[in-house]
Protein backbone atom coordinates (compact mmCIF):
# COMPACT_ATOMS: atom_id res chain seq x y z
CA UNK A 1 0.00 0.00 0.00
CA UNK A 2 1.12 3.39 -1.20
CA UNK A 3 2.27 5.82 1.65
CA UNK A 4 0.27 8.75 1.30
CA UNK A 5 2.59 12.27 1.70
CA UNK A 6 1.08 15.97 1.75
CA UNK A 7 4.20 18.45 0.58
CA UNK A 8 3.04 22.04 1.56
CA UNK A 9 3.92 24.77 -1.59
CA UNK A 10 4.69 21.34 -3.51
CA UNK A 11 4.17 23.21 -6.80
CA UNK A 12 7.00 24.88 -7.45
CA UNK A 13 10.42 25.51 -6.06
CA UNK A 14 12.12 23.24 -3.58
CA UNK A 15 8.52 21.54 -2.82
CA UNK A 16 8.24 20.85 -6.45
CA UNK A 17 11.07 18.94 -6.21
CA UNK A 18 10.27 17.31 -3.05
CA UNK A 19 6.55 16.07 -4.34
CA UNK A 20 8.70 14.37 -7.13
CA UNK A 21 10.90 12.77 -5.29
CA UNK A 22 8.39 11.41 -2.78
CA UNK A 23 6.19 10.29 -5.76
CA UNK A 24 9.36 8.68 -7.25
CA UNK A 25 9.79 7.05 -3.96
CA UNK A 26 6.76 5.12 -4.61
CA UNK A 27 4.13 7.47 -2.58
CA UNK A 28 0.74 9.12 -3.52
CA UNK A 29 1.25 12.66 -3.48
CA UNK A 30 -0.34 15.71 -2.81
CA UNK A 31 0.93 19.10 -3.61
CA UNK A 32 -0.51 21.86 -1.40
CA UNK A 33 -0.35 25.68 -3.31
CA UNK A 34 -1.39 28.72 -2.24
CA UNK A 35 -2.14 31.12 -5.11
CA UNK A 36 -0.66 30.30 -7.76
CA UNK A 37 -3.46 28.82 -9.58
CA UNK A 38 -2.02 28.66 -13.36
CA UNK A 39 1.70 26.90 -12.09
CA UNK A 40 -0.43 24.40 -9.92
CA UNK A 41 -2.24 23.52 -13.30
CA UNK A 42 0.27 23.24 -15.01
CA UNK A 43 2.52 21.15 -12.37
CA UNK A 44 -0.09 18.91 -11.98
CA UNK A 45 -1.39 18.33 -15.96
CA UNK A 46 2.41 17.71 -16.52
CA UNK A 47 3.36 15.23 -12.95
CA UNK A 48 -0.28 14.10 -12.38
CA UNK A 49 -0.22 15.14 -8.97
CA UNK A 50 -2.94 16.37 -7.27
CA UNK A 51 -2.80 19.81 -6.35
CA UNK A 52 -4.66 21.46 -3.48
CA UNK A 53 -5.03 25.46 -2.98
CA UNK A 54 -5.48 26.52 0.67
CA UNK A 55 -3.00 28.57 3.07
CA UNK A 56 -1.44 27.22 5.32
CA UNK A 57 -1.77 30.30 7.57
CA UNK A 58 -5.48 29.38 7.66
CA UNK A 59 -5.96 26.82 10.71
CA UNK A 60 -9.42 25.82 9.51
CA UNK A 61 -7.92 25.62 6.20
CA UNK A 62 -5.35 23.14 6.78
CA UNK A 63 -7.61 20.79 8.96
CA UNK A 64 -10.20 20.98 5.70
CA UNK A 65 -7.86 20.60 3.32
CA UNK A 66 -6.04 17.66 4.64
CA UNK A 67 -9.51 16.34 5.75
CA UNK A 68 -9.74 16.55 1.82
CA UNK A 69 -6.51 14.99 1.01
CA UNK A 70 -7.53 11.92 3.37
CA UNK A 71 -10.83 11.27 1.88
CA UNK A 72 -9.70 11.69 -1.64
CA UNK A 73 -6.20 9.55 -1.47
CA UNK A 74 -6.40 7.90 2.15
CA UNK A 75 -4.75 8.21 5.69
CA UNK A 76 -1.79 10.93 5.34
CA UNK A 77 1.61 9.28 6.59
CA UNK A 78 3.71 11.67 5.51
CA UNK A 79 3.77 15.90 5.82
CA UNK A 80 6.52 17.76 4.21
CA UNK A 81 6.16 21.74 6.32
CA UNK A 82 7.69 23.49 3.06
CA UNK A 83 5.61 26.33 2.13
CA UNK A 84 7.30 29.78 3.37
CA UNK A 85 7.99 33.23 2.20
CA UNK A 86 9.84 36.21 2.84
CA UNK A 87 9.23 39.52 3.17
CA UNK A 88 13.24 40.69 3.90
CA UNK A 89 14.34 44.08 5.11
CA UNK A 90 16.36 45.77 8.40
CA UNK A 91 14.69 46.38 11.33
CA UNK A 92 14.03 49.59 11.18
CA UNK A 93 12.42 49.40 7.83
CA UNK A 94 10.30 46.16 9.08
CA UNK A 95 6.53 46.57 9.29
CA UNK A 96 4.33 44.73 12.01
CA UNK A 97 2.91 43.53 8.84
CA UNK A 98 6.10 41.89 7.21
CA UNK A 99 7.12 40.57 10.28
CA UNK A 100 3.68 38.76 11.59
CA UNK A 101 2.96 37.33 8.03
CA UNK A 102 6.03 35.24 7.78
CA UNK A 103 5.51 34.45 11.22
CA UNK A 104 1.80 33.07 10.65
CA UNK A 105 2.99 31.26 7.34
CA UNK A 106 6.05 30.00 7.99
CA UNK A 107 6.48 28.83 11.51
CA UNK A 108 2.60 28.84 12.26
CA UNK A 109 2.21 26.79 9.13
CA UNK A 110 3.99 24.07 10.80
CA UNK A 111 1.65 24.30 13.71
CA UNK A 112 -1.71 24.36 12.37
CA UNK A 113 -0.47 21.20 9.79
CA UNK A 114 0.90 18.66 12.36
CA UNK A 115 -2.76 19.54 14.37
CA UNK A 116 -4.22 18.49 11.25
CA UNK A 117 -2.18 15.04 10.66
CA UNK A 118 -0.08 14.21 13.54
CA UNK A 119 -3.03 12.84 15.79
CA UNK A 120 -4.10 10.20 12.67
CA UNK A 121 -0.33 8.84 12.55
CA UNK A 122 -0.11 8.54 16.22
CA UNK A 123 -3.21 6.25 16.15
CA UNK A 124 -1.71 4.27 13.16
CA UNK A 125 1.56 3.93 14.88
CA UNK A 126 3.73 5.16 11.93
CA UNK A 127 4.02 8.70 10.28
CA UNK A 128 6.65 11.32 9.08
CA UNK A 129 7.07 14.51 9.49
CA UNK A 130 10.07 17.05 7.74
CA UNK A 131 10.15 20.60 8.50
CA UNK A 132 12.04 22.75 6.21
CA UNK A 133 14.19 25.26 8.36
CA UNK A 134 17.10 27.07 6.95
CA UNK A 135 20.72 27.85 7.04
CA UNK A 136 19.53 31.40 8.17
CA UNK A 137 17.43 30.05 10.96
CA UNK A 138 20.57 28.49 12.20
CA UNK A 139 23.33 31.25 11.68
CA UNK A 140 20.57 34.44 11.05
CA UNK A 141 20.87 36.66 8.54
CA UNK A 142 20.60 40.40 7.95
CA UNK A 143 17.93 41.83 6.78
CA UNK A 144 15.94 38.42 7.71
CA UNK A 145 14.34 39.06 11.73
CA UNK A 146 11.23 37.58 10.84
CA UNK A 147 12.23 35.30 8.69
CA UNK A 148 15.23 33.67 10.80
CA UNK A 149 12.63 33.77 13.89
CA UNK A 150 10.46 31.88 12.03
CA UNK A 151 12.88 29.27 10.33
CA UNK A 152 14.52 29.18 14.33
CA UNK A 153 11.65 28.49 15.78
CA UNK A 154 10.70 25.40 13.17
CA UNK A 155 13.89 23.90 14.52
CA UNK A 156 12.86 23.83 18.21
CA UNK A 157 9.31 23.07 17.39
CA UNK A 158 10.82 19.88 14.82
CA UNK A 159 12.54 18.88 18.42
CA UNK A 160 9.82 19.20 20.64
CA UNK A 161 7.12 17.41 18.64
CA UNK A 162 9.69 14.70 17.80
CA UNK A 163 9.66 13.75 21.51
CA UNK A 164 5.98 13.54 21.70
CA UNK A 165 6.05 11.08 18.01
CA UNK A 166 8.95 8.88 19.29
CA UNK A 167 7.08 6.34 20.68
CA UNK A 168 4.07 6.29 18.21
CA UNK A 169 6.70 5.29 15.60
CA UNK A 170 6.18 9.42 14.03
CA UNK A 171 9.61 10.50 13.19
CA UNK A 172 10.01 14.23 13.19
CA UNK A 173 13.10 15.78 11.48
CA UNK A 174 14.33 19.30 10.41
CA UNK A 175 16.32 19.82 6.92
CA UNK A 176 17.99 23.00 7.06
CA UNK A 177 18.69 24.43 2.89
CA UNK A 178 21.10 26.82 2.33
CA UNK A 179 20.99 28.89 -0.93
CA UNK A 180 19.17 27.17 -3.56
CA UNK A 181 18.59 28.47 -7.03
CA UNK A 182 14.58 28.99 -6.67
CA UNK A 183 12.66 32.11 -7.31
CA UNK A 184 13.04 32.96 -3.63
CA UNK A 185 16.82 33.18 -4.00
CA UNK A 186 16.61 34.96 -7.08
CA UNK A 187 14.36 37.83 -5.42
CA UNK A 188 17.79 38.66 -3.54
CA UNK A 189 19.25 41.73 -4.86
CA UNK A 190 22.61 40.36 -7.31
CA UNK A 191 24.95 42.37 -5.78
CA UNK A 192 24.17 40.77 -2.29
CA UNK A 193 23.48 37.21 -3.95
CA UNK A 194 27.22 37.16 -5.38
CA UNK A 195 28.70 38.00 -2.21
CA UNK A 196 26.63 35.29 -0.45
CA UNK A 197 27.57 32.69 -3.25
CA UNK A 198 31.16 33.94 -2.56
CA UNK A 199 30.70 32.57 1.06
CA UNK A 200 29.39 29.28 -0.13
CA UNK A 201 32.32 26.06 -0.09
CA UNK A 202 31.28 24.30 -3.02
CA UNK A 203 31.58 27.46 -4.88
CA UNK A 204 27.92 27.56 -6.20
CA UNK A 205 24.03 27.37 -4.89
CA UNK A 206 22.03 24.41 -4.69
CA UNK A 207 19.47 23.00 -6.30
CA UNK A 208 16.24 22.09 -5.50
CA UNK A 209 16.18 18.41 -6.13
CA UNK A 210 19.35 18.25 -3.52
CA UNK A 211 17.30 18.60 -0.82
CA UNK A 212 14.21 16.86 -2.35
CA UNK A 213 16.73 13.85 -1.87
CA UNK A 214 16.97 14.67 1.40
CA UNK A 215 13.72 14.67 2.34
CA UNK A 216 13.32 11.05 0.81
CA UNK A 217 16.12 9.95 3.08
CA UNK A 218 14.01 11.69 6.12
CA UNK A 219 10.59 9.81 4.85
CA UNK A 220 11.76 6.30 4.45
CA UNK A 221 10.53 3.17 5.45
CA UNK A 222 13.59 2.19 7.49
CA UNK A 223 13.84 5.99 8.93
CA UNK A 224 12.50 5.07 12.00
CA UNK A 225 15.71 5.76 14.32
CA UNK A 226 16.01 9.21 12.83
CA UNK A 227 14.02 11.56 14.85
CA UNK A 228 14.50 15.04 15.98
CA UNK A 229 17.69 15.71 13.85
CA UNK A 230 18.53 18.38 11.38
CA UNK A 231 19.89 17.87 8.27
CA UNK A 232 21.79 20.66 6.86
CA UNK A 233 22.30 20.81 2.95
CA UNK A 234 25.05 23.93 2.36
CA UNK A 235 27.11 23.56 0.72
CA UNK A 236 29.37 24.43 3.78
CA UNK A 237 28.33 27.33 4.12
CA UNK A 238 27.90 26.92 7.91
CA UNK A 239 28.91 23.78 9.82
CA UNK A 240 28.83 23.78 13.60
N1 LIG B 1 26.25 42.53 7.02
C1 LIG B 1 26.52 43.81 7.35
N2 LIG B 1 26.08 44.86 6.70
C2 LIG B 1 25.31 44.64 5.64
C3 LIG B 1 24.97 43.33 5.22
C4 LIG B 1 25.49 42.26 5.96
N3 LIG B 1 25.23 41.00 5.61
N4 LIG B 1 24.20 43.43 4.14
C5 LIG B 1 24.04 44.75 3.90
N5 LIG B 1 24.71 45.45 4.79
C6 LIG B 1 24.83 46.91 4.86
C7 LIG B 1 25.15 47.50 3.50
O1 LIG B 1 26.53 47.44 3.26
C8 LIG B 1 24.62 48.89 3.65
O2 LIG B 1 25.54 49.65 4.38
P1 LIG B 1 25.80 51.20 4.00
O3 LIG B 1 24.45 51.84 4.09
O4 LIG B 1 26.77 51.62 5.02
O5 LIG B 1 26.35 51.15 2.61
C9 LIG B 1 23.41 48.74 4.54
O6 LIG B 1 23.58 47.46 5.20
C10 LIG B 1 22.12 48.70 3.77
O7 LIG B 1 22.19 47.60 2.85
P2 LIG B 1 21.18 47.52 1.60
O8 LIG B 1 21.45 48.65 0.67
O9 LIG B 1 21.22 46.15 1.05
O10 LIG B 1 19.82 47.84 2.36
P3 LIG B 1 18.39 47.73 1.80
O11 LIG B 1 17.50 48.28 2.84
O12 LIG B 1 18.29 48.23 0.40
O13 LIG B 1 18.18 46.14 1.68
C11 LIG B 1 17.97 43.94 2.42
C12 LIG B 1 18.30 45.36 2.83
C13 LIG B 1 16.55 43.90 1.82
C14 LIG B 1 17.99 43.10 3.67
C15 LIG B 1 18.98 43.44 1.37
O14 LIG B 1 20.29 43.61 1.89
C16 LIG B 1 18.77 41.97 1.08
O15 LIG B 1 17.88 41.59 0.34
N6 LIG B 1 19.62 41.10 1.66
C17 LIG B 1 19.53 39.66 1.43
C18 LIG B 1 18.76 39.01 2.53
C19 LIG B 1 18.79 37.54 2.26
O16 LIG B 1 19.84 36.89 2.23
N7 LIG B 1 17.64 36.95 2.09
C20 LIG B 1 17.57 35.55 1.80
C21 LIG B 1 16.38 35.30 0.95
S1 LIG B 1 16.36 33.60 0.37
C22 LIG B 1 16.01 32.73 1.74
O17 LIG B 1 15.71 33.23 2.78
C23 LIG B 1 16.04 31.24 1.56
C24 LIG B 1 16.84 30.59 2.60
O18 LIG B 1 16.30 29.97 3.50
C25 LIG B 1 18.32 30.65 2.51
Amino acid sequence: MSRVAIVTGGTRGIGEAISLALRDAGMTVAANYAGNEAKAKEFSDRTGIKAYRWDVGDHQACLDGCAQVASDLGPVDVLVNNAGITRDGVLQKMSFDDWNEVIRVNLGGCFNMAKAVFPGMRERGWGRIVNIGSINGQAGQYGQVNYAAAKSGIHGFTKALAQEGAKFGVTVNALAPGYIDTDMVAAVPPQVLEKIVAKIPVGRLGHAEEIARGVAFLCAEDGGFITGSTLSLNGGQHMY
